[in-house]
């Protein structure tokens, strides 16, 4: 189903915000979940992801977590060629059960969470614009498989992901028990407020003090990075040139302990670098961090979040409403 050129000028590729092929499945609707149509990807997308890629390694080695570097290695992700997700899936698949599934474009949040809960992660298969390899504000292959997938080869950050489904569903489930509709949007709106922002602020951006994770080496002092230092775990600065090392080095940026009441309170904005940061222990930490999240859904604790920054879309509202 490859589409054809739309002018002679531009062959067909998948290059974000300007293939042919995703524009396509779009026009027909709520399409998600795609196949990935690799032969679309042009010899320039086929560099940009050599570039993104190798231009990592260093900034990688030094400020990434432990948990993705492994990750990295299981993957075998290669410079020489964009993944084909078929490939990446069979040697995440056998480790947590996750597999990374070829989306068409944004996925409504609850749609990505509960995909999140049959541990499956929606990915975007278009790549970046070489001319523009550092700011993006759409996801785009690197940032999510690149970024995302090696943290899914870790079994308790897999755990965490698949509760983050488990509070979405409990926010659909109460608010379809809730008779008043003015009522359940106001709520719904917090609660997704308070789940975008707590996965901003994990998933996406959070740092790891190593102590934590593996105290057999931290005593032994085997590795630099298990004496206490800060590493990154969050997505969007593992798959950020300029922002991991800004994360981890620059004085202006504030870390704090992660802390639920605060993050879900916490307004974020995505056009610049983070000036706040939180930091969790370990995987375990932050799995029981999403296990306090979804009680504290459950107990209605998230039905009154600060408002601000992020908007709630009426897509995002509208799929909570369906789920039930
Ligand atoms: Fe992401």
């Amino acid at each position: 189903m490859a589409a054809a050129p739309k002018s002679a000028e531009r062959p067909p590729d998948l290059t974000t915000t300007k293939a042919p092929f995703i524009e396509e499945a779009r026009a027909h609707g709520e399409i998600y979940i795609i196949e990935q149509p690799y032969e679309l990807y042009s010899a320039e997308n086929q560099a940009t992801w050599g570039r993104l890629l190798e231009r990592m390694r260093d900034p990688w080695a030094r400020y990434a977590n432990r948990r993705f570097l492994e990750g990295m290695a299981k993957l075998q992700l290669s410079a020489a060629r964009i993944p084909h997700l078929d490939e990446v899936n069979r040697f995440l698949q056998p480790l947590t059960g996750f597999r990374a599934r070829a989306v068409s474009g944004y996925v409504p949040s609850y749609v990505f969470f509960d995909c999140l809960r049959r541990r499956e992660f929606p990915t975007t298969i278009t790549i970046r614009d070489g001319e523009r390899l550092e700011y993006l504000p759409e996801p785009d292959i690197f940032h999510d498989v690149a970024g995302h997938v090696p943290m899914h080869t870790d079994r308790a950050f897999a755990a965490a992901l698949v509760r983050f489904g488990d509070a979405a569903e409990a926010a659909a489930q109460r608010a379809a028990a809730l008779p008043d509709q003015r009522e359940r949007l106001r709520r719904l709106t917090s609660n997704i407020r308070a789940m975008s922002r707590f996965f901003w602020f994990s998933v996406e951006f959070g740092l790891m003090r190593h102590a934590g994770d593996q105290p057999g080496e931290a005593q032994l002092g085997q590795r630099d990075d298990a004496d206490g230092a800060l590493k990154v775990y969050g997505s969007g600065l593992l798959s950020s040139f300029g922002e991991i090392a800004h994360a981890i080095d620059a004085p202006e940026v504030e870390r704090r302990p992660f802390d639920i009441a605060e993050v879900v309170n916490q307004p974020f904005e995505i056009d610049h670098y983070q000036p706040l940061l939180y930091i969790v222990d370990s995987f375990d930490h932050l799995f029981a961090l999403v296990n306090e999240l979804e009680a504290w859904m459950q107990a209605g604790k998230l039905d009154d979040v600060a408002g601000g920054e992020p908007a709630v879309s009426e897509s995002d509202l509208a799929s909570f409403l369906r789920a039930h």
